[in-house]
């Protein structure tokens, strides 16, 4: 008999959904044609990509063309960052003041960091506290004249912690007004699109980002919201596709997949919730010396996150994959990394504690049977891995 396989990685990537994948399917050899072209295959595909973008219009709560399709939100994130300096340098030749916090998506992180280097930004990154989440206090007073940007991610892809996103929108809203410029708050809500209300006007959001692939959607597509009247220069150029503003032939069967992923997005999380904490209660019953990575109640419903003392996480993913469940050290895109997650390290924890994470995150398919295997067959790994490293 085949081995049992047990998908318990869903914050690293999503199966596409069989309805996603049929919507899909004509895009690719029938309704083929170039959106660019004037011809009736093309304008059947430009058409169809209006009317995704205005279906993600209605998940979003904003005009469908404040919607911009990316390659995924790495580009979406890069964008925001880049596209707001580079408009900033060209319209008022400013070095602005960005805000972020330490546990984003290396995605915000890591061009901030170029741009600092560069000594074209100023930049604060927030600590979070032990569970992973933000201070508006600490915010409050990284609020400089020329702050320009606040990027804060909606919820955390390691640990799941979920930032007060509206908190911080109101915040932004009333400073505003008061400012000779405005600061656009952009959110990566990658991670929290399946589960959190993504309305960006409740939000108090300027800007957005996400990704087709975490939500039931296929790879290579995402998109990045961008408020009426905020400004951006292109991060990609060429020939002029999405008024100008993002060139390259257009991803007609991602596009089209990520708007029937989004539609069909259910935030009814309570079944979720119920098997997650299921595995958080076995697993602090059932093993010693563990603790639950990130804030228990400000965390997303598929989410847990356990540092396992004395075991590594690595050797745990990978003793659990030969039994066919599949998890995650750290995020999907640093788990080539050896160096620790920055997520860790921002909550406090010891390279060694770091090291010794593990990610279970849950989806659509995840049964009540598949948390008891895991609950099952966790304790005894635990231990073996321990006697190994002799402590
Ligand atoms: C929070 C977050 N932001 C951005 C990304 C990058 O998304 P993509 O894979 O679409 O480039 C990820 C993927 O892991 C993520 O979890």
């Amino acid at each position: 008999m085949a081995q049992k396989q047990i998908y318990l990685d869903h914050a690293a990537t999503t199966p596409v959904a069989p309805a996603v994948f049929r919507k899909m399917q004509p895009y690719f050899n029938q309704k083929y044609g170039n959106p660019s072209s004037i011809h009736g295959l093309g304008q059947t595909a430009a058409q169809a990509i209006e009317k995704a973008r205005q279906q993600i219009a209605v998940f979003l709560n904003c005009l469908s063309e404040e919607i911009h399709f990316t390659a995924g939100a790495t580009e979406s994130d890069n964008w925001i960052i880049w596209g707001l300096v580079e408009k900033l340098r060209f319209q008022e030749s400013i070095n602005p003041h960005i805000i972020t916090s330490a546990i984003e998506h290396k995605a915000i992180l890591e061009p901030c960091q170029v741009l600092l280097k560069k000594g074209l930004i100023r930049l604060t990154i927030l600590p979070v506290n032990s569970n992973g989440l933000v201070s508006l206090e600490d915010l409050k007073k990284a609020i400089k004249k020329d702050t320009r940007l606040v990027s804060i991610m909606y919820a955390n892809s390691e640990i799941g912690t979920i930032q007060p996103i509206s908190q911080i929108g109101q915040l932004i809203k009333k400073l505003n007004p008061k400012r000779k410029h405005p600061i656009i708050f952009h959110s990566d809500a990658v991670q929290a699109a399946n589960y959190l209300d993504c309305s960006v006007d409740k939000l108090g959001l300027d800007s957005l980002s996400l990704s087709g692939h975490k939500v039931y959607g296929p790879k290579g597509v995402g998109l990045l919201y961008v408020k009426k009247g905020v400004k951006l220069s292109p991060l990609i150029r060429g020939g002029g596709q999405e008024k100008g503003v993002r060139s390259g032939t257009e991803n007609v069967p991602g596009i089209i997949g990520l708007a029937e992923a989004v539609s069909r997005i259910n935030q009814n999380n309570k079944e979720l919730k119920k098997l997650r904490d299921k595995l958080i209660t076995g697993v602090l019953r059932d093993i010693n010396q563990v603790e639950l990575n990130g804030s228990f109640k400000d965390r997303l419903p598929n989410n847990a996150n356990f540092s396992f003392k004395g075991a590594e996480g690595e050797s745990i993913v990978l003793s659990l994959s030969a039994k066919g469940v599949f998890t995650s050290t750290g995020s999907a895109c640093a788990s080539h990394s050896l160096s620790p997650s920055h997520v860790m390290l921002a909550l406090g924890l010891s390279h060694e504690q770091a090291h010794a994470s593990v990610r279970f995150t849950l989806g659509q398919q995840t049964t009540s049977q598949d948390i008891d295997y895991l609950l099952k067959i966790l304790p005894g790994i635990i231990a073996r891995l321990r006697k190994i490293s002799g402590r």
